[in-house]
């Protein structure tokens, strides 16, 4: 039996709204947000399949123009096929600093460091770094730093996530009692807290 392509495998996506409905056997959900779902894809190498919601698809070619411009850096995923409504990226083996924060492992000021690096080198690069936040920023099994989520880099406004994440760190977690394990309901107060501005950042 003929495998099938991954514009083909996109095809048996049925997302609703921001629900995943249905997908195909060969690939798992591993990730969501607000504009898309991402799902594993087994193979010759493994891969991430990024399909966008309905509402959202015409930034699959937006977001894959931004990883053009990073031409394949350390510090991003390598961009590997683009078609209608999804990208097919590199799959990251680790875990997002949220998951760090879920699970209590630590993150560490060169840590921190590599996604400044990553966020310069997207500015040398004629970019705008914008909504760099605990979900976007991936802890490789080897130790490596990469940045996910480039839709929002060519944007004009200032984003401030990545500079406020950066003083929390530095004023809070890094304090030698403050804790370094937190539960997800808690973390998801707190950005909505920030969200709202009701955080003293
Ligand atoms: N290349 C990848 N390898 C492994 N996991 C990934 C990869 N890309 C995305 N993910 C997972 O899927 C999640 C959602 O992906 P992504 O951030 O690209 O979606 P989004 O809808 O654009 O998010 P946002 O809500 O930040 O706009 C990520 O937080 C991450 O857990
Ligand atoms: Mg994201």
């Amino acid at each position: 039996m003929k495998t099938k392509s991954i514009a083909e495998l996109t095809q048996g996506v049925w997302l609703v709204d921001q629900k995943v409905k249905e997908f195909p056997e060969e690939f798992s959900l591993i990730g969501q947000g607000r504009s898309a779902a991402v799902f594993k894809l087994e193979g010759a190498r493994t891969l991430a399949v990024k399909v966008f919601y309905p509402a959202y698809k015409e930034l699959a070619h937006k977001e894959a123009d931004i990883y053009s411009k990073l031409e394949n850096h350390v510090y991003y995923p390598e961009l590997i096929e683009v078609g209608e409504g999804y990208l097919v990226l590199e799959y990251l083996n680790g875990i997002t600093f949220y998951d760090c924060l879920v699970n209590g492992v630590p993150i560490t000021p060169s840590m921190v460091a590599m996604v400044d690096e990553a966020l310069n080198y997207a500015r040398e690069c004629g970019l705008n770094p914008s909504d760099t936040h605990l979900k976007n920023i991936i802890l490789t099994k080897d130790h490596k730093i990469k940045v996910i989520d480039v839709v929002r880099f060519t944007q004009s406004e200032e984003c401030p996530h990545w500079s406020d994440l950066k003083k929390a760190y530095y004023s809070y977690y890094l304090k030698r009692y403050f804790p370094k394990r937190f539960a997800p309901l808690f973390i998801e107060l707190i950005i909505r807290l920030y969200r709202k501005r009701l955080l003293p950042i």
